[in-house]
């Protein structure tokens, strides 16, 4: 059975209807099956079994404690790219010994918090951040363990916007110049260089890139090895896609089996970091229909949630698949139209042309693949508070992130003392 499946022709999260959550929480929320979670996590647990690995879940693509604490139980570390993120990790009770901390522009007092706990790992993507951390570290009498990430210059085939693995991507350090950085990382004190880190891009569907991009890994390491670095551990990023509309990503196993094929027999631990194929199946947007507006040439399905709630679409062009939360006849005309939320800007949408069946105000509609990426990179734009979240067990259910009230979003805000009279 999937997380999300209809049973009496209503839309359920495991055995939770959607529409018990909507009437309580309101309109738009997100939701996350806990199931859906612990199967994804299990499936990379299982296809690395037998290896010296630690699965640092990619905490940015949903940073919910409910979801990093569930994470947390089944053994993972995480991968967090701020201070902010590291202490999410922390609170969630995923121990600094399984945090890697990723990140182009880490600030000094990220550095420090992070030596100050103890992290796994800092992995270095800018020269003159070793200095950086050779200092702190030296300060303060601990040593940064640290993997350099190196830019293989493949090309991982995905949009341009979210591609880290090409020369041209602002992300790592060029193959040809990483042996010469290790050297130098080595002489620092302060400063332990333990490993190479790799990361192609995000929502990759082939397996291709990935080989290619492990076997310059792999050379690299065993290079430095023979050059006499100490180095005991590679960790192979994220980036595994997931289905939202036709792709065809690889299973867990079948990556699993490149990696396997690539660094068979080499003495490594293995760090991956996976995000969107962890929580991106694992979550769905509830929102409910404002009202339909015919015009010449097409309908408008106008609801409650908008591109502040999820911008993946506006963004990234991105596909989300839709489903009513109440399953239609059978001999019901699906006919097409443009969703979009109540913004004012063209971009705001969710869906063009798409096929939708007849909807009243207050129905529901249910937009897929929303857990990776969507409640994260929310907002507050037009005034519109952030969209609560809400984790599912079983038959039970939690709100995990409340929806802030207007009370609060104005308190954030005060004015200078010169406009106060005014
Ligand atoms: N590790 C590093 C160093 C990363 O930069 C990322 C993602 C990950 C791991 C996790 O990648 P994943 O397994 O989730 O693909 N907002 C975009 C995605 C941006 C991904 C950025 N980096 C989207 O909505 O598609």
């Amino acid at each position: 059975m999937t997380p999300f499946h209809y049973r009496d022709h209503r839309l359920c999260a495991e055995s939770v209807r959607l529409s018990d959550i909507a009437e309580a929480v309101g309109t738009p929320v997100y939701v996350y099956s806990s199931q859906a979670l612990q199967d994804s996590y299990r499936s990379y647990a299982d296809a690395f079994a037998g290896l010296p690995v630690t699965i640092c879940y990619a905490v940015k693509a949903n940073d919910s404690l409910a979801v990093l604490r569930l994470l947390a139980a089944e053994g993972a570390g995480a991968d967090v790219v701020s201070g902010g993120e590291l202490r999410y990790a922390l609170a969630a009770g995923i121990p600094a010994g399984r945090v890697v901390f990723s990140g182009v522009g880490k600030t000094r007092e990220e550095l420090a918090f992070a030596l100050a706990e103890g992290v796994m790992q800092i992995n270095v993507e800018v020269a003159s951040e070793l200095d950086v951390l050779s200092q702190i570290a030296t300060a303060i009498g601990k040593t940064a363990k640290v993997a350099i990430r190196i830019n293989p210059d493949v090309d991982a085939g995905t949009i341009a916007q979210i591609s880290t693995g090409k020369a041209e991507n602002k992300f790592g350090i060029a193959y040809e110049d990483a042996p010469a950085l290790f050297r130098h990382a080595h002489s620092l004190p302060g400063v332990e260089p333990v490993g190479i880190a790799v990361h192609i891009g995000s929502q990759i569907t082939k397996l291709e890139p990935y080989r290619d991009a492990f076997l310059r890994v792999r050379t690299l390491y065993e290079e430095l090895k023979a050059d006499g670095l100490p180095l005991e551990r590679i960790d192979l990023g994220g980036g595994l896609g997931i289905v939202y509309n036709q792709e065809e990503p690889p299973s867990v196993a079948a990556y699993a089996g490149v990696v396997r094929e690539v660094f068979h027999g080499l003495d490594a631990q293995f760090v991956f970091e996976p995000g969107r194929r962890i929580a991106g199946l694992a979550g769905v947007l509830v929102t409910k229909v404002i009202t339909e507006k015919q015009t010449a040439t097409k309908r408008f399905v106008i609801v409650d949630a908008a591109m502040n709630d999820l911008i993946r679409p506006a963004l990234y062009d991105a596909y989300h698949p839709i489903q009513p939360e109440t399953a239609p006849d059978a001999d019901t005309e699906w006919i097409e139209a443009d969703l979009v939320g109540p913004i004012c800007e063209s971009t705001d949408q969710f869906a063009a042309n798409r096929p939708l069946p007849p909807l009243l105000a207050d129905d529901m509609l249910v937009i897929g693949a929303a857990g990776a990426y969507g409640a994260v990179m929310a907002c507050e734009y037009n005034g519109r508070p952030r969209v609560p979240e809400v984790l599912v067990r079983g038959s039970d259910w939690a709100v995990v992130r409340r929806r802030p009230t207007y009370e609060e979003m104005l308190a954030a805000q005060n004015l200078p003392p010169w406009l106060e009279e005014a």
